[in-house]
Parts: structure tokens; C-alpha cells; sequence
């Protein structure tokens, strides 16, 4: 598969001492790629938003913990694992919804101790060099098994479309939420390049318009015929019959099959299912959280009111002081959805539970 961006949204550089991203708050107007050097940089640049999308989010936070291993200052070992887990627990509540964050920040400090107990008596300095190593060869692995999920999930969400198909999207689930190609527009690009000449209609994504500044802008990119639209606009473009299917990405899926996406997917579900639009959701299996037993359990982020208010406003949109509710996620009932398409196979909600037992 073609990759449509020369560059990928999150990277380490090669020293492992810098981590490069293209800051998506500055799109669509300006590719600008920042060079992030502390836990703080990176804490601000996940809270801000300069990278999102759920795997994204995970990829930067492991890349962000072995680039601070490798920077700290120290000859002792002890001081090393007092570092690594201050940083992992002040990552770890850098965003609270999607689950990429935490489950990849567990993961590191999974290979931290499991490298610090194969070492045995070793003295601090060597342990600390094969820690450091450990953990960026792991961070790295973590990104190189994502940019593949996404190439097995761009083939698999492939076989459920046919040339001249339209798709409707909610928020951006393309190259710029992971590593590469993405989850829910993963099957667009490759349907593309199978000549199907697929039609997206994409929602603006309020408050943040992920769809309208980077969805619009990735499909614009790879010149594939895309239609931005208001949020307010899929039940007038499923009743005109425009829309073969809904596919969108997602943040947490619970053991119940309910997922946690960007505002406004529950919304587009429900109108899909009264016109009859099968609804995908592309989760790769580090986005399932099995300790959530159902959507009840996810927790909701809360955003500022400022990005309803004022974002993107030249002036402010609405009274000063006015009352703001401003979840930035919701939950889909697994009822609502028709199929999730993880790296292990397309599944029916119901079949979540056993899809991690799967090799
Ligand atoms: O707040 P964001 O922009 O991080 O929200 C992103 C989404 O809701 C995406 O749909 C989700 O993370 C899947 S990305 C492959």
C-alpha cells in the first residue's frame, strides 16, 4: 500500500533524544513539524491536540517516555526507574479516552522491568544503556506494529466496498490519527488505489473540525473526490440515499462491543440505522479495553468552552459567559453498529470479548 504523506505525523529521531511531529493544530493552512525534547512538550502537545487520534496518541506518548529516558542525566539505576515511572504516570493522564495512551504506556514499563530483571546483578551503568535501548527499540516496535494493523485494516475494510461507493466519516481516522495510512480512511486509500474511485463525504467534526482541517485535507491530498459537509447534514444526505456506508474510527471499545468516538458519532449511527446504512467501526485491538464492560464505563473527556465559544472564530460565537457543555467523545451502542474491523478480522460487536484470544 501507497503511503499518500512523505512524512509520518509522529516519529523519533534517529539519536532517540527528539520527538518530531507534525503539529495538526496548524492545519490545514501550514505543515509544521515540531521538535519535542521533554515530558512536558510532549504532555502539552497530546492535551492540545498538536498530535491526536487515538494510536497516534499512543505512539507519541511511548516515544516521548524513551526520549526522556534517554536525555535523563544518571549513573544509578534506581534514579533511572523513579524518572521512567514519573514520567509514565504524568503521561499516562495526558487525555483520558482513548485507550492507545495508556495501554502503550503500560507496555513500556512492561519492557522496562521485564529488561531490568533479565539483567540480574548487573552493574547500573551497563543496565542503564540496555534499558534505554529496550525501551526505544520497544516504543519503535510499538509504531512499526501499527503502521502494519493499519495496512491488514485498510485491506479488510476494502472488502466490504464496491467501485463507486460513497462513504460518510466522522473526524479524522486517517494517516494523521496514526502512524500511516490510518484506520477508517485506511480502506478509502487502497480503494483508491484499486481504481475504485471511492466518493467520502466527511463531516466537519465540531468543535475542533477534525474533519473539516485534516480529514478534508489528507483526502484532498491523495486527490480523492471528497465533500465536506456540517454535522448537521447526514440525516439529509442518508435520506437522499448518498451514503453507502458510515466509517469511522474510535478511541475505546468496551467489552460489550460500545465505542467510544469523537462527539457526534452516536449521533451519525443512529441516523444510519433509520436509513438503513451499515455503520463500521475500525479499532485496532490496542483500542479494546477489556476492563470497561460497557460504553458506562469509558470516561469522557471534557474539553474548554473556549473551543465552542471562540476556536476558529475571528470573534467570539456565542455570549461571554455563557454555560458550555463540551464532551469531546461519545458512546455508540454496540446495538448501532454493524461490524468492527480490528487487524484480526471484521467482528460483530458481541464478539469483542474473544477477538484478543485470537493469534
Ligand atoms: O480528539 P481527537 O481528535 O483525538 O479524536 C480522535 C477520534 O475520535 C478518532 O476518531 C479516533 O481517535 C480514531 S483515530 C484512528
Amino acid at each position: 500500500m501507497k503511503s499518500v504523506f512523505p512524512y509520518d505525523s509522529v516519529e523519533l529521531s534517529a539519536s532517540g533524544r527528539e520527538v518530531v511531529i507534525l503539529d495538526q493544530t496548524q492545519l490545514p493552512n501550514q505543515e509544521k513539524f515540531l521538535h519535542l525534547t521533554s515530558a512536558e512538550e510532549i504532555f502539552y502537545a497530546i492535551t492540545r491536540l498538536k498530535v491526536r487520534g487515538a494510536p497516534a496518541i499512543g505512539i507519541a506518548a511511548a516515544f516521548g517516555l524513551a526520549m526522556c529516558i534517554n536525555r535523563f542525566r544518571t549513573r544509578s539505576l534506581a534514579a533511572l526507574e523513579k524518572e521512567f515511572l514519573r514520567v509514565k504516570r504524568y503521561l499516562f493522564i495526558s487525555r483520558p479516552t482513548a485507550v492507545n495512551l495508556m495501554w502503550s504506556l503500560d507496555r513500556m514499563e512492561r519492557c522496562f522491568y521485564a529488561t531490568k530483571q533479565s539483567l540480574g546483578t548487573t552493574e547500573d551503568k551497563h543496565a542503564i544503556e540496555v534499558i534505554r535501548n529496550a525501551l526505544t527499540a520497544e516504543a519503535r516496535a510499538i509504531k512499526a506494529e501499527d503502521v502494519r494493523m493499519c495496512e491488514v485494516i485498510s485491506e479488510l475494510g476494502f472488502s466490504l466496498l464496491h467501485p463507486g461507493c460513497s462513504i460518510l466519516t466522522h473526524c479524522n481516522a486517517g494517516h494523521l490519527a496514526v502512524s500511516k495510512f490510518g484506520t477508517a480512511l485506511g480502506p478509502i486509500y487502497y480503494a483508491q488505489q484499486q481504481g475504485y474511485s471511492p466518493k467520502v463525504y466527511c463531516d466537519e467534526t465540531r468543535p475542533l473540525l477534525q474533519g473539516a482541517r485534516l480529514t478534508a485535507y489528507e483526502l484532498t491530498k491523495a486527490g480523492i473526490d471528497v465533500t465536506l459537509v456540517c454535522d448537521n447534514m447526514a440525516a439529509t444526505l442518508m435520506a437522499q440515499g448518498k451514503v453507502d456506508f458510515v466509517f469511522v474510527g474510535c478511541d475505546r471499545v468496551a467489552a460489550n462491543g460500545d465505542v467510544a468516538n469523537k462527539i457526534g458519532t452516536n449521533g451519525v449511527a443512529i441516523i444510519a440505522k433509520y436509513y438503513k446504512v451499515p455503520v463500521y467501526v475500525f479499532a485496532p485491538t490496542s483500542t479494546i479495553d477489556l476492563t470497561s464492560a460497557s460504553g458506562n464505563d469509558i470516561v469522557i473527556e471534557e474539553r474548554p468552552a473556549f473551543e465552542v465559544t471562540d476556536m476558529y472564530y475571528t470573534k467570539p460565537m456565542a455570549p461571554k459567559g455563557v454555560q458550555v457543555y463540551n464532551p469531546a467523545f461519545d458512546i455508540t451502542p454496540a446495538s448501532l453498529v454493524t461490524g468492527i474491523v480490528t487487524e484480526k478480522g471484521i467482528i460483530k460487536p458481541r464478539e469483542v470479548k474473544n477477538i484478543l484470544k485470537k493469534g
